[in-house]
């Protein structure tokens, strides 16, 4: 398996297929998917993406971080359903997190659903704040973590 970067076009299948099959592709876009320090990775065993995800520089929905600058936003985590519970989602998730040190970010935050709680855990997510409901989309609760330093080359 290998982890890409790639424009944003080649996740929205998977977002479509895996996260958000009430919408068209035409539809599944992010705002800032198309701003350049924005970040899309795929994971192949072969041609077709069998894994997404996305990072944008995006500040926390939260009111009283120091240093909102430094907070990137992961969306469109997905894995193909038969390649799940294999290590591509953390291997997307290790993807993300190099493309945010590499642009001095220091936090990693997300709305993650809530049946993928334990998948962000094991990736060092915490959970802050009330849990809610995403019309269609189902339970979210608001996860961070801190992001390593890159190493000195
Ligand atoms: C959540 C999701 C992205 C995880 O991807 P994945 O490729 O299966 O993740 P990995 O194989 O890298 O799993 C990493 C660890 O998390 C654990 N894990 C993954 N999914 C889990 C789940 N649903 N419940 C409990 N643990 C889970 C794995 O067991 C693994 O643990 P290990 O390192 O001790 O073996 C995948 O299940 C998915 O696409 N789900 C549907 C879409 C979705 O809900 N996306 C999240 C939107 S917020």
């Amino acid at each position: 398996m290998r982890v890409e970067r790639v424009a944003a076009g080649v996740t929205y299948p998977s977002r479509h297929e895996i996260l958000r099959p009430h919408q068209s592709i035409a539809e599944v876009g992010f705002p800032g998917d198309n701003d350049p320090e924005t970040g899309h990775f795929a994971a192949y065993d072969g041609s077709i993406p069998i894994g997404v995800v996305t990072v944008l520089h995006e500040p926390p929905p939260l009111p009283t971080v120091a240093d909102p600058a430094g907070w990137w936003r992961l969306r469109g985590m997905a894995t193909a359903g038969d390649r799940r519970r294999s290590g591509v989602g953390s291997a997307l998730v290790g993807a993300v997190l190099a493309h945010v040190a590499a642009h001095n970010g220091t936090t990693l935050w997300c709305h993650a659903r809530l049946r993928a709680l334990a998948f962000y855990e094991k990736q060092g997510f915490v959970a802050i704040g009330e849990a809610w409901e995403e019309p269609t989309l189902g339970p979210h609760v608001t996860m961070w973590r801190s992001v390593p330093r890159p190493r000195p080359s």
